[in-house]
């Protein structure tokens, strides 16, 4: 199965069916509040990225990390920072361009590609790189580590979030209806069970992968990245969240 080809329709039809919390631009207020530093945004689900994790953004080369959408990278462009888009679903980039245009972001760009392959960018292209949750959804996330440390410039800062693999032991069905059962040995991809794939083609939901935490932590230290602070959040419905968190975020630098 060609899971990135899938997941880019996937994430296409999102924007179009217009529910997803992931695919909606921000308000005309909230930059008009990010253009006097005024400014929350998320790594993860619910927690906003402590303010002091963020280098000083004026002028910063930023690289938002498989995070089209129309959120955060128009954000970070509205407190003055250079802001490149890269996402796998041209739908997705459609709504960066789209509050870019309304605000007259000049200064936010939109790249189509695979976050595991950032060779369209030169080494040292950015001072900072901003990658919310989105890890899950390729099979392989070490090549996501290696070239965001290639293109981050010496002293650059890379602020992830992903899943706690945790959450994939349990039947995520029955868990959004408040049933906790633990059905799948990790690491899990929902590509191999063909009952998930079965549900997912008939929904048209994106295919997800859980990430070992050694290949989430050590796989950035590997990199060469260190991390500086680190942070838990939880999902917002499912009962998985009544027991554990079920995301980390992560603020690490290139030294
Ligand atoms: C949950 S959304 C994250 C962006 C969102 N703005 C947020 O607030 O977190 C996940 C994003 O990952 C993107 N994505 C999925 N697979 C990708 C891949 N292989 N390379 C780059 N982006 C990918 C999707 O198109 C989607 O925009």
């Amino acid at each position: 199965m060609d899971i990135r080809a899938y997941n880019r329709d996937a994430w296409n039809r999102y924007v179009d069916g217009g529910k997803s919390l992931w695919t909606q631009p921000v308000s005309p207020e909230t930059i008009a509040r990010a253009r006097t530093g005024d400014f929350s945004i998320l790594l993860t689900e619910q927690k906003p990225v402590p303010h002091e994790w963020f280098p000083p953004l004026s002028g910063l080369d930023t690289l938002c990390l498989a995070c089209g959408g129309g959120q955060q990278g128009p954000v970070l462009a509205a407190t003055g920072a250079n802001v490149t888009v890269f996402d796998n679903s041209p739908r997705q980039l459609d709504q960066d361009r789209l509050v870019a245009e309304r605000e007259g972001l000049a200064n936010l760009k939109t790249v189509e590609g695979d976050m595991r392959d950032l060779s369209v960018f030169a080494d040292d292209s950015f001072d900072f790189i901003f990658h919310p949750v989105s890890n899950l959804f390729i099979p392989d996330v070490r090549p996501v580590w290696r070239d965001a440390f290639r293109v981050l410039r010496h002293g650059g800062t890379l602020l992830a979030g992903f899943m706690n693999p945790v959450f994939y032991m349990f039947d995520l069905e029955k868990a959004d209806n408040g049933i906790l059962e633990v059905k799948y040995k990790l690491p899990h991809a929902d590509s191999d069970h063909p009952e998930i794939v079965k549900k997912l083609l008939a929904t048209g939901d994106a295919l997800e992968h859980s990430h070992s935490l050694t290949d989430q932590l050590s796989g950035q230290m590997d990199a060469g990245f260190h991390i500086t602070g680190l942070y838990e959040d939880y999902h917002g419905t499912s009962a998985v969240s009544e027991y554990t968190p079920t995301y980390i975020a992560t603020r690490a630098i290139k030294h």
